[in-house]
């Protein structure tokens, strides 16, 4: 037995939100699959014998090779001691993290070549309350630190804002509160996470909320906002170029568009033993592959990576990245500040 493995695959036991990663693989199949052939496998060619779409397997694997529970080797991956693995996850219960319980069924069909391409917000909606309120306890903080080394340095005093996906305003209502000589719009496709923003900020008079696609904004918005935030929304969008159109023509010339995305490698190889980023691409198989693979999108989600994301923020035409900086000694999320040139 590997007693270095065996040591990872307890951790991986021991943290319920890994362990959710886990029970999913065994759920589908994946596991058995691998073993029934031995061998390092190509994600691609896993995806088709195991019958599931791909984006969503990569996630998943990405996950477990970031926590070492696969190794990985020229592209392919495998499982280093499978005596190990059974005795861990195999011959054990494992458990869904309760708040993913309720979507599992849908999430275990989106997985299926036939099944529903995604889900979002209002379909799962304890998915994402659950992976925000992990980050409860931060958001003043991240919402000062926005508005005061970001915003206050680069736009006006009376800016108009806009927080496009903004969820239920867990940061659009304290980034209100921080930036008050401004006027604050969020916005985002959730009915229901637009409906708790409004009943959430009743108090706050230079905010408000209305449910909008950020691929179809209103055309009355062109040219309207100083500053535009995206905050965990990038990788969760079905068609980012088109997204970012809008963004562009709701901007003001010589505004800026804040851009904060997980920090995770585009290159599986280099988050391995990044228990951060098993975290993120676990999540991001039960949240933002479904959100981004709605209505047949995108389905990047967290592993899309961070050079991918920059690649294609560098190629939108009339944007100039002016800055990557990281937020709250956060080693999770770089935040992108870009100019309408
Ligand atoms: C991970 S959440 C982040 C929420 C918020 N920015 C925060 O950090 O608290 C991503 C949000 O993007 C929204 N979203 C995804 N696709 C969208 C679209 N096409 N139009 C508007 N909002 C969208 C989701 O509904 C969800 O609220």
């Amino acid at each position: 037995m590997n007693p270095k493995y065996l040591q990872m695959c307890n951790r991986v036991f021991g943290d319920k939100v890994l362990q959710s990663g886990v029970c999913l693989g065994k759920r589908i199949g994946l596991f058995e699959a691998m073993q029934s052939k031995n061998k390092p496998w190509d994600i691609a060619t896993l995806a088709k014998e195991t019958h599931v779409k791909e984006p969503y397997l990569r996630e998943l694997i990405h996950s477990y090779v970031s926590s070492g529970l696969l190794d990985i080797k020229d592209s392919k991956v495998f499982v280093p001691d499978w005596k190990v693995f059974n005795e861990v996850f195999v011959s054990r219960d494992l458990k869904y993290v309760s708040q993913f319980q309720e979507v599992a069924p849908i999430l275990e069909k989106c997985f299926t070549e036939k099944g529903p391409s995604g889900y979002g917000h209002d379909e799962a909606p304890y998915v994402m309350e659950y992976i925000l309120s992990l980050r409860a306890f931060y958001n003043n903080s991240i919402a000062e630190e926005l508005s005061e080394k970001v915003i206050k340095v680069h736009a006006k005093k009376h800016a108009d804002v806009l927080d496009l996906g903004c969820g239920s305003g867990d940061l659009t209502i304290p980034f209100a509160k921080a930036l008050n000589a401004s006027k604050v719009h969020g916005c985002d496709f959730s009915e229901n996470a637009i409906t708790s923003a409004k009943i959430a900020s009743f108090s706050v008079p230079n905010l408000d909320f209305s449910k909008q696609d950020i691929h179809k904004l209103p055309e009355d918005w062109t040219e309207k906002f100083d500053v535009i935030l995206l905050y965990d929304v990038l990788h969760d969008l079905q068609f980012p170029g088109k997204a970012m159109e809008q963004v562009m023509r709701v901007l003001k010339k010589g505004g800026i568009v804040i851009i904060v995305d997980p920090k995770v490698s585009s290159n599986p190889s280099e988050n391995i033993g990044n228990m951060l980023a098993a975290q993120a691409l676990t999540f991001s198989t039960w949240w933002c592959i479904p959100s981004s693979s709605c209505n047949h999108g995108s389905g990047h989600g967290v592993g899309w990576g961070w050079q991918n994301k920059e690649k294609f923020l560098t190629g939108i035409p009339g944007l100039e990245i002016k800055s990557r900086v990281c937020l709250i000694k956060s080693d999770y999320n770089f935040a992108y500040i870009c100019k309408k040139k």
